[in-house]
């Protein structure tokens, strides 16, 4: 990117922080990912439609970061620019048993206000990472259950910096899947309902317990960005990979875990291309022994 559009972008904001050639693995889980031309960290609405019109006059191309937990970014980063939604983004109101929340509030946070509000039924996304944006966009849950099923109305800006709601009757959720996919669309602000009142000591056991039984079954000590692959309808990707004979397996540091097969860890300074690798390892040897092939469920950008 030259320096004069780069000088234009430092001048249309000014509440919001610009960083130039910033390495995207400071902004992802599984710590991967070259520069980025421009990362903006958004702090203003106002800033914030500027560059998305800004951005498609000049035919620059914007990616939307939300937690950076699903997310594998290419060695050689992100040509464009990379927003990200900052603080100011990040907050939580209720309206009777409905809660609102700024797309930047990390999912546990929500969590947390929300049972100590003795308002229970998110209770399954304990452990789960990144931001509530990215949670919805993504559909983010278990199988059977999703956050998906808790929205009431999603309040976005669109490509041409336009504000807004999307009422539950106009979004379509599926396992891992939401209409606000792929769309470029930034999510601002969300409404949740379905939730019903309990004790808040019984929402607080059943997140123990269920915290408890993701740090069994899932790798925590190296980072990563969460299971690689959706789960095919016939069984847990997990099993498919592990039943291959593939934990453990390693190429340069990356690796497949050995606690969940699902998880490929960066072990120290790991490359994109390593993780790539082991992504085709695990499809062609998956698809050998059982003849499913696996879908990403990850999200991949740049090379
Ligand atoms: N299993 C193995 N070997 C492995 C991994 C798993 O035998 O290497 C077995 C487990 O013992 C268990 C079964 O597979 O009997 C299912 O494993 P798990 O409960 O961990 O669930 P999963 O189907 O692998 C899904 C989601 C997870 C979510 C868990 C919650 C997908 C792709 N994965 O995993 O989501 O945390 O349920 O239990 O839908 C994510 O999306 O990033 C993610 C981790």
């Amino acid at each position: 990117m030259n320096k004069k559009i780069k000088n234009k972008i430092k001048k249309l904001v000014t509440k919001s922080k610009v960083l130039f050639d910033e390495p995207m693995c400071r902004h992802t889980s599984i710590r991967i990912g070259g520069p980025a031309d421009v990362f903006i960290l958004i702090e203003d609405l106002d800033e914030l439609k500027k560059i998305v019109i800004f951005s498609r006059k000049k035919k620059i191309p914007l990616f939307v970061l939300g937690g950076g937990t699903n997310l594998l970014v290419g060695d050689r980063g992100i040509r464009g620019i990379v927003l990200k939604l900052g603080r100011k983004f990040n907050w939580i109101r209720f309206k009777g048993t409905k809660v609102l929340a700024g797309a930047s509030t990390p999912v546990q946070k929500l969590l947390k206000v929300v049972s100590e509000y003795s308002l229970s039924g998110l209770e399954f996304i304990s452990g789960i990472p990144g931001n509530i944006g990215g949670a919805i966009v993504t559909n983010a849950g278990f199988p059977e259950k999703s956050i998906g099923d808790f929205i009431s109305s999603v309040k976005l800006m669109t490509t041409t910096g336009k504000i807004i709601t999307k009422e539950r009757n106009a979004l379509q959720f599926s396992y891992r899947f939401s209409s606000l996919k792929d769309k470029n669309l930034i999510i601002l602000e969300v409404v949740l309902n379905n939730l019903t009142i309990r004790k808040k000591e019984d929402i607080k056991r059943r997140i123990a317990i269920l915290l408890k039984k993701r740090r069994s079954a899932q790798p925590v000590s190296s980072p990563s960005a969460g299971c690689i692959f959706k789960n095919p309808r016939i069984a847990s990707a997990g099993i498919l990979i592990d039943f291959a004979g593939l934990k453990g397996l390693r190429i340069g540091n990356a690796q497949i875990s050995t606690k969940h097969a699902n998880f490929i860890l960066n072990k120290g300074h790991a490359k994109f291309r390593d993780v790539i690798a082991l992504i085709e390892k695990i499809k062609k040897r998956v698809y050998e022994v059982f003849r499913i092939k696996l879908e990403m469920e990850v999200e991949r950008v740049g090379k």
